[in-house]
């Protein structure tokens, strides 16, 4: 059973200068609220509650100032730095303490999760006891990414960093829940080529002990980052034309916690107050309202 998270929000984010020169990409916009915002929910609709943020020393007051110690969302928000970009798999070394030997959930802080039926194998990924589960999404350019590759049984059998010949479609995206040995793995691992300590090489450690599910995200789904000036702007469209055709949004953290029981509707109500004059704000009353 996991019931902390972490959100890796660090980086410098080369490719989105000179938007990220001053400000972490993780505080950028995605149409209507922070780009932090969408892998924050992504970890409370899994039923954490208990959520460590790792930023750059310089964007860790931001943070705080956005999102405080998470009491308003009924959960609880604590924080780290990573002072360089040395690898995902720093982010368990930089936890340590906060985990106090239990295992965690890892969002990428730019990676975007969307898609029906998504929550429940969130949940079941938490629930898990042993061993870690993966997400994987079919994608069209496999050479890019981390990709799984699998046996003639369907069983995924190595995962494999921007492979020159790809063997199937599914990248592994940037969420990842783990057992309480991850701690270990990752004392183990010795920095890569390029300087990192890479998730991908925990991937394999527990695909090695028979211990990776792997979920694949199909059709239906959309996993999105924002990492580019193109991506952020198709990711903002996409969200903007989805909220708008339905009048429901993505992500709106004060609806998350009131759907998933962490707050009540009178808290939330609270909160839209503090919105007076904004189109957020006027939603989240609607919400509050709502029969
Ligand atoms: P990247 O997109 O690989 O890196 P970046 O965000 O710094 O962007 P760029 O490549 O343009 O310089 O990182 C993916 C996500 O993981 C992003 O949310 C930042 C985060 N990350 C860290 O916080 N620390 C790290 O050491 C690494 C490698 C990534």
């Amino acid at each position: 059973m996991i019931t902390k998270g972490i959100v890796l929000a660090g980086g410098q984010g080369t490719r989105l200068w000179p938007l990220t020169s001053v400000v972490s990409k993780q505080l950028l916009n995605v149409y209507d609220k922070p780009l932090i915002y969408y892998p924050l929910t992504t970890l409370m609709l899994a039923g954490l509650r208990d959520i460590l943020v790792i930023s750059t020393p310089d964007d860790q007051p931001l943070f705080q100032k956005l999102l405080r110690d998470g009491s308003q969302w009924g959960i609880a928000l604590s924080y780290a730095v990573q002072p360089q970009p040395d690898g995902i798999a720093q982010a368990f070394l930089l936890a340590e303490g906060f985990l106090a030997g239990q295992g965690a959930a890892l969002v990428l802080g730019d990676n975007i999760f969307y898609g029906d039926g998504l929550t429940n194998r969130l949940r079941a990924a938490s629930k898990r006891r042993v061993g870690a589960t993966i997400f994987a999404y079919y994608v069209d350019d496999p050479k890019r990414y981390g990709i799984v590759e699998f046996d003639p049984h369907g069983q995924p059998c190595r995962i494999v960093e921007k492979p020159q010949k790809p063997r199937s479609h599914y990248a592994v995206t940037g969420l990842y829940f783990y057992d309480a040995g991850v701690v270990d793995i990752v004392k183990g691992l010795k920095p890569s080529a390029r300087g990192e300590l890479e998730i991908g090489e925990v991937n394999n450690a527990y695909l090695e002990n028979d211990a990776l599910e792997v979920e694949l995200l199909g059709r239906g789904h959309a996993w999105l980052d924002a990492g580019t000036p193109d991506s952020l702007f198709e990711t903002s469209n996409l969200i903007r034309t989805i909220e708008r055709r339905q009048g429901l949004k993505i992500a709106c953290i004060e609806e998350v916690a009131l759907r998933c029981g962490y707050i009540d509707r009178q808290q939330l109500l609270n909160i839209a107050s503090e919105y007076p004059g904004s189109e957020y704000g006027d939603y989240l009353r609607r919400v509050g309202n709502e029969v």
